[in-house]
């Protein structure tokens, strides 16, 4: 089975598309936008009329929700209309479409976790971007997976952007850190995430699913796990509310996935056993030369 990965260079892309391989699929990586930005459909579409996928995997995105904010057009270009392009490209080509949404969709408001039958109501520009995007591949293919997931871990992509390389750099040079405590949800490695995309790829059970490891946290609390598991100090992180950023934070996005556990009988491990794993898995891969 030939899979195209979109976004195969960030975080949660390139695990994406190391498990797949090692699953036994065929990965056609679509590492960055200069192998095919999503917005320009004629671009996409010949790549995809080259390759042919029984399955796009779309893990771009625009994701920070302050940058959304400062720059809709780009967000909406991004996040909505580089899905709906995808969506489209699966429909013409005959492909199953796997769509990586978030947490994000959902304001948080309610207070109790949200399964996948809940509505969502983002009150950011990021999450609204996402939930169109929804929207989109519902109204263009039927053979679709939407998985949302909520705030990742792991050690893929770019270095440079990554929290737990980001929190563990500070801890040595002593430079503060913010740790929102109002931000709670379900933190999850990526490749335990990706892990259970292939189980629902493979079922062709197509839906709405939400993913994530069990446990709940703040990001204050996963930039803590992270020092703590690695021997370093917590004292550069300070402690804050959301409401500092530009743009707004949904506050309570905790996973009740219903249909996920349901349909497939699984259960990640706790986000705080998950990130042990994260850890050791990046020291064998330092090791090892890979990273
Ligand atoms: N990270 C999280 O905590 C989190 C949580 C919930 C949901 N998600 C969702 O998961 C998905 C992946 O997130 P991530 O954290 O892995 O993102 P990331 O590390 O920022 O990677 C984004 C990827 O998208 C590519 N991209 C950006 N614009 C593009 C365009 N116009 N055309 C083609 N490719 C483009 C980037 O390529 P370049 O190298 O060219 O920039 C990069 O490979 C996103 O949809 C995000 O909304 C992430």
């Amino acid at each position: 089975m030939k899979v195209a990965v979109f976004g195969a260079g960030g975080l949660f892309g390139e695990e994406i598309a190391d498990v797949f391989e090692d699953s036994g699929f065929e990965v056609v990586r679509f590492k960055h936008r200069t192998d095919g930005d999503v917005s320009n459909l004629a671009d996409i579409e010949s790549k995809v009329a080259a390759i042919k996928p029984d399955l796009i995997i779309n893990a771009t995105g625009y994701r920070n929700p302050d940058d959304c904010k400062k720059n809709r057009d780009i967000a909406l270009k991004v996040n909505t209309l580089g899905t709906k392009n995808l969506a489209f490209c699966a429909a013409r080509y005959d492909a199953d479409f796997m769509q990586i949404s978030s947490d994000s969709v959902f304001s948080g408001d309610t207070k109790w976790p949200y399964s996948e039958f809940d509505v969502p109501d983002a009150k950011t520009v990021y999450g609204f971007t996402k939930i169109r995007a929804e929207e989109a591949i519902r109204t263009t293919t039927n053979r679709h997976f939407i998985i949302r997931v909520p705030m990742l871990f792991g050690f893929k992509g770019p270095q440079k952007e990554n929290l737990m390389f980001d929190v563990w750099d500070k801890a040595r040079s002593g430079t503060y850190v913010y740790g929102a405590t109002d931000q709670i949800a379900n933190p999850t490695y990526t490749k335990d995430a990706a892990q259970a995309l292939v189980v629902i790829a493979k079922s062709k059970y197509y839906g709405t699913y939400h993913v994530s490891n069990e446990g709940m946290g703040s990001r204050a609390d996963i930039l803590s796990e992270m020092c703590l598991q690695k021997g370093l100090s917590t004292d550069h992180i300070i402690l804050n509310h959301s409401e500092v950023k530009f743009d707004l934070r949904s506050s309570y996005t905790v996973f009740n996935p219903i249909a996920f556990r349901t349909t497939f009988n699984i259960r990640l491990d706790d986000w705080k056993v998950a990130l042990k794993r994260c850890i050791d898995d990046y020291e064998m891969f330092f090791k090892a030369g890979k990273v």
